[in-house]
């Protein structure tokens, strides 16, 4: 029996596969953040050389790039990537994602979106047939947190201030729970037009293109 550690690399493993399709020295790789992209990014120290650098979706993962010896660019010098790679917190049949769960949702979805293609990689556990049973984060400016909140429970959540945490913009997190989400495109747009949200933990506008699934029986690909 493979523990969720093993799963995990099993599933940065497969990641590193599609950057050995596509290495080159003008390619730059999209990175993400959390404990699933952190294994990605000690296996793409072995392309140090190969590649022309990557982008960060975190100052974290930037800093445990940059320890590899891995170029960290700035997203503005850079116009494309081949992929973008990432965890999730939970990922449906659809490939639509709840992300934020390390409080990275802003610059993964900006750093995303420059991408080709948008890589998952996760454990099994992670695939859900109802998004919303892990805490919606929502990316909030501060002065905003109470009429956010007061927005998302007229919704049927139950809005939560993440305690003592700043996100790398300098926002406050809300983690929202209590959400079926069956209509995730229109949720994340409804919920992307509140006044001081700044990012929806919601990536179903623009979802996954591939999933990695870590299981006991091998690697299963959503695409
Ligand atoms: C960070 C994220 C992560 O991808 C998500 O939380 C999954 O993390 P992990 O790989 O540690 O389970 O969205 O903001």
């Amino acid at each position: 029996m493979l523990s969720q550690q093993e799963l995990k690399q099993q599933a940065a493993d497969a990641a590193l596969e599609f950057v050995e399709q596509v290495a080159g020295p003008d390619v730059i790789i999209g990175v993400g953040t959390g404990s699933t992209a952190d294994l990605f990014i000690d296996g793409l120290a072995r392309f140090k050389g190969r590649i022309g650098g990557t982008v960060a979706s975190s100052e974290r993962s930037a800093a445990r790039l940059a320890g590899h010896g891995l170029k960290v660019l700035d997203l503005n010098d850079v116009a494309t990537m081949p992929i973008y790679v990432d965890g999730a917190d939970e990922i449906d049949a659809n490939l639509h994602m709840i992300k934020g769960g390390g409080g990275a949702l802003t610059r993964e979805k900006i750093v995303a979106s420059v991408a080709e293609r948008f890589i998952c990689i996760a454990d099994e556990s992670k695939l859900v047939q109802t998004l919303g049973k892990f805490p919606l984060p929502l990316e909030v400016i501060p002065m905003a947190r109470e009429s956010v909140s007061r927005a998302l429970t007229a919704l049927g959540g139950q809005p939560r201030l993440r305690d003592g945490f700043i996100t790398d913009n300098g926002n406050i997190i809300l983690d929202v729970s209590g959400l079926a989400i069956t209509d995730a495109r229109g949720f994340e747009a409804l919920v992307n037009n509140l006044p001081g949200v700044v990012t929806c933990g919601l990536f179903a506008l623009a979802g996954a293109d591939v999933a990695l699934l870590a299981t006991q029986n091998g690697i299963r690909r959503l695409d």
